[in-house]
């Protein structure tokens, strides 16, 4: 059995790996605003976010995540930031972007964060918007990398109308919770609107290899 410490340590080294990995990846690609989905809730889409969001920050490059999960959104509670001021309100309202970034300080590093904001009937008309497609591209500007949380795709269609607005998506499965057939209709929906798939995380398995692309 491995130590709680042992077995943090080995988790904080996957995700610098998968990290590794789409840094490698992007190599040939720009790739700054990274989707992070999978076909059903509870495969840990929000802990790898969180995670990858984590990973990015520690090595110096200016961070942000985005909880666009705007039906069971999580992230505040996890950095413990106020939801009231966040993507739905920002999609909803004349309100600057600037006034629904919070600063998550950790240790030695931080990142940013826009929390989902309050939940609202219609997330999906409020993700389809082309306010958001220009907000994406200016945070650009502002950060090096961009990580996006978002719902389930064979549940609700926001990530993969999201799919579209930004420039790489990751897959999260679950060992246990995620069969065969419904990887593959989460990778075929996304191909079918042209998402570029960066690679699959597996979740859930408890041994070092934790990931594959
Ligand atoms: N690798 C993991 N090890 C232990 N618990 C995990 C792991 N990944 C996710 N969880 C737990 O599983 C639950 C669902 O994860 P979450 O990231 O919220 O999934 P999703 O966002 O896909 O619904 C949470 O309670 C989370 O803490
Ligand atoms: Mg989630």
């Amino acid at each position: 059995m491995r130590s709680m410490k042992e077995s943090y340590s080995i988790t904080r080294e996957q995700y610098k790996l998968i990290r590794e990995n789409i840094e490698y990846l992007c190599t040939q690609q720009e790739v700054k605003t990274i989707l992070v989905t999978s076909g059903e809730s509870g495969t840990g889409k929000s802990t790898v976010s969180a995670n990858l969001a984590v990973a990015y920050a520690q090595k110096g490059s200016r961070t942000l995540l985005i909880d666009a999960d705007l039906r069971k959104p999580t992230q505040h509670k996890r950095f413990m930031k106020e939801a009231h001021v966040g993507l739905s309100n920002y999609m909803r309202r004349d309100v600057s972007i600037a006034s629904c970034i919070q600063r998550v300080n950790l240790e030695n590093f931080e990142f940013s964060i826009i929390t989902s904001g309050p939940i609202l009937p219609n997330p999906n008309d409020l993700l389809s918007s082309p306010k958001l497609t220009a907000t994406l591209e200016q945070l650009k500007q502002e950060y090096d990398v961009v990580i996006i949380d978002t719902p389930p795709i064979n549940i609700v269609s926001d990530a993969l109308i999201l799919s579209k607005k930004v420039d790489g998506v990751v897959v999260v499965v679950h060992a246990d919770k995620t069969n065969k057939q419904a990887a593959k209709n989460s990778v075929k929906k996304l191909r079918m609107v042209d998402a570029n798939i960066l690679g699959v995380v597996l979740n859930g398995t408890d041994n070092a290899k934790n990931y594959y692309y």
